[in-house]
């Protein structure tokens, strides 16, 4: 546990990193077992591509690689970290949490660890969540990471969903700093009446797995997309505004929108109605698919790596998800981040 200092109550990104599995597949695989087509896929959700996960990958060992990747740039050692938060809707294990095999596999001995569901959004839960110990003055060093093995839990007959979604993983490394960065501010919602628009039927205690819920298909993920597109196109631009609001700012004081990346459509819309810029709006969904609670963060990352945050940057990170859920917040860079540009 790190020591209270004095007004170092602000969580300043100093590390990121992302993996994602080598193996690819085009929206033209599908294409040669289901009934559906580039055209479509590309049309209705922007998606042209997804990386899917190899046999020797777990969600743990993703995790894992993306956190040690954050902390080599934050120049931090795995027992440096006070605690490590694991976002994700796909763990190797129901039990144990998944955080505490990121945390062995990392050498983060004896480090405080925990595994949040809160799907989609579950990074930016995460990452608001990390922000209040440190706030509290109670923890320095939080490793925090958004982490999907989703394509295990997909029925790959089933064109509703097999196209959409992709794995892997991102992390970042937030430390305690005096200077006025980090979550400015944030809006975390959930709406439990929408709970069956995105269900995993079979597998937990409601309907353990048996002959019977296999052979129904219950043990994959079931989504009702047309509910769920437009609970998001309404829900982002409402929670990107409310977040700007409480952090002071207005629309206009954004340099990026770094969405949930589940479908352009819904992105576009958002950001319509958010009166934002295409340039202030960073979309990889045509690269990765959904990557659920992964999405943010790989592209945070990828933001970073087009050159496209700068030091003093404020962003919106936004998503939404089953649940139904949603979270927002602002986030401020340092000033002195070393790896990010300055703006010129
Ligand atoms: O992270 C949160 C997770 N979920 C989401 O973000 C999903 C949000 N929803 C969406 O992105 C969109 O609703 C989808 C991409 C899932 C679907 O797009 P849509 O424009 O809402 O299509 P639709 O559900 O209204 O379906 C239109 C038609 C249907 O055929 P019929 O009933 O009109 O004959 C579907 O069966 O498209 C059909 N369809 C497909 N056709 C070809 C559904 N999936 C496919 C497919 N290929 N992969």
């Amino acid at each position: 546990m790190g020591q209270n200092t004095k007004n170092m109550h602000y969580g300043k990104i100093t590390g990121w990193g992302k993996y994602v599995p080598e193996k690819v597949m085009s929206n033209e695989d599908f294409a040669a077992f289901i009934d559906t087509s580039d055209e479509w896929i590309v049309q209705r959700t922007g998606i042209r591509r997804r990386h899917v996960a190899a046999e020797t990958d777990q969600c743990s060992t993703m995790a894992t690689e993306a956190g040690k990747r954050a902390l080599s740039l934050a120049g931090l050692a795995p027992t440096d970290l006070d605690l490590i938060i694991v976002a994700t809707s796909s763990p190797d294990y129901l039990t144990p949490p998944v955080s505490s095999q990121v945390q062995a596999q990392l050498g983060a001995h004896n480090v405080g660890a925990f595994t949040m569901s809160v799907a989609c959004p579950g990074f930016v839960y995460a990452l608001i969540t990390a922000h209040q110990f440190i706030a509290a003055g109670s923890m320095r060093n939080i490793l925090v990471i958004g982490v999907e093995l989703i394509t295990r839990m997909l029925d790959w007959e089933d064109r509703n969903t097999a196209v959409l979604f992709g794995d892997g993983a991102g992390a970042v490394v937030l430390q305690a700093s005096d200077e006025v960065c980090g979550v400015r501010s944030f809006v975390m919602g959930s709406d439990g009446e929408g709970y069956q628009h995105i269900i995993h039927p079979s597998g937990g205690t409601a309907c353990p797995p048996t002959t019977e819920t296999l052979a129904n298909r219950e043990g994959y993920i079931k989504m009702n997309g047309r509910e769920v597109f437009k609970f998001a196109s309404r829900k982002m631009p409402e929670a990107v505004a409310a977040a700007v609001h409480k952090a002071g700012m207005t629309l206009d004081d954004l340099d990026l929108l770094i969405p949930h990346q589940a479908n352009a459509r819904i992105i576009e819309a958002a950001a319509h109605m958010a009166k934002l810029p295409s340039e202030k709006v960073f979309m990889n969904v045509h690269e990765y698919g959904n990557t659920s609670a992964a999405s943010i963060p790989i592209a945070f990352c990828e933001a970073i790596e087009a050159g496209r945050i700068h030091r003093g940057d404020k962003l919106c990170m936004v998503a939404f998800g089953a649940g139904l859920t949603w979270a927002s917040a602002v986030v401020q860079m340092g000033s002195d981040v070393a790896g990010l540009p300055e703006r010129s």
